[in-house]
Parts: C-alpha cells; sequence; structure tokens
C-alpha cells in the first residue's frame, strides 16, 4: 500500500500526516509506504515548519529530514491512495486527474473519520503553537483509522 498525504506548501500538514502514519504501520508491522508533497511549489526543497517538527518530536515522530516536493501527474502511477488536507488541495488534485482511476485514488482526509463530512485539517501556517497541536490531533484520530483499515483489508 503506497500512501501520498498533501497539503499546499508540504511544510506544516501533509509532513507531519506522513510521519503520524509512518509511524503507526511501522510499529504494526504493516506493509505501507508513505510520502507527501504540496500542490504549490512554494517550498520545494525546504524542511518542514520548525512548528510541525516540534510538534512532530514531542510526540516522538522525526520529520526533520523531511524536503518540501511538489505533487506531479506520475504521483497517480505511484501511489494506491492520496489524501488531501482541505477542499481546494482536493480540487487541485482532482483537477490534474487523467481518468476515473486516478479520481478514485483521491479523498479527503478527515472523510475517513466522519464520512461525507467534507471537514478540512485548518492551515496552521499563519496560526500559534495550539494551532499546530490542532492539527496534530486531527491527522492523529485520521492516521489511527488509516492504519486500522490498511491492516484490516491487508492492503498490499
Ligand atoms: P501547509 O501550510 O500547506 O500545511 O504546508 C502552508 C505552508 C506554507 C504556505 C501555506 C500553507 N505558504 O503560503 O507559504
Amino acid at each position: 500500500m503506497k500512501v501520498l498525504m498533501v497539503c499546499l506548501g508540504n511544510i506544516c500538514r501533509s509532513p507531519l500526516a506522513e510521519g503520524i502514519l509512518h509511524k503507526k504501520v511501522t510499529a504494526r508491522k504493516l506493509p505501507a509506504h508513505v510520502e507527501s508533497v504540496g500542490t504549490s511549489n512554494y517550498h520545494v526543497g525546504d524542511n518542514a515548519d520548525p512548528r510541525s517538527i516540534e510538534i512532530a518530536r514531542k510526540h516522538q515522530v522525526d520529520i526533520s529530514k523531511h524536503r518540501g516536493r511538489q505533487f506531479i501527474t506520475n504521483d497517480f502511477e505511484r501511489f494506491d491512495k492520496i489524501y488531501t488536507m482541505d477542499r481546494a488541495n482536493h480540487r487541485n488534485i482532482l483537477n490534474q486527474a487523467r481518468n476515473e482511476s486516478d479520481r478514485s485514488k483521491v479523498e479527503l482526509i478527515l472523510n475517513v473519520v466522519e464520512p461525507g463530512s467534507n471537514n478540512e485539517v485548518p492551515d496552521p501556517y499563519y496560526s500559534g503553537k495550539d494551532g499546530f497541536e490542532h492539527v496534530y490531533g486531527l491527522l492523529d484520530e485520521a492516521c489511527e483509522m488509516i492504519a486500522d483499515e490498511i491492516e484490516e483489508y491487508n492492503i498490499q
């Protein structure tokens, strides 16, 4: 199972989602590969935001080696599942989909927790530390359920 996490900058939310899910599937010895990207090119090659690195570290998740990357069409081939953080990123990725197979891989990450809700992981870039705490909690809950799904269906 190959999972791609997507946000705008690939420095705040999606690197956190990648680190959290990677830790969970590794702990459960599940055959999964996790990466993250941004829809924008604003932070290509950059480390994760220091506030994301810090909140992850607090929860024993290491995202200090992360480097920003932008989504490319070939990611539809490389990944089985593409989780988007908010509706703008979701639309952006769907607009790049070439067929129904591409489209079927894309899901708003919080719809895993509450199907059909179309809830968003808020962009914490301009928020304070509590914004990052809030985002961490949302992503931890969603990633736990994604790990459950991977385990349940034993998706390779
Ligand atoms: P992210 O947050 O999409 O969660 O990585 C952002 C990071 C940077 C910017 C916007 C959102 N930016 O405009 O540079």
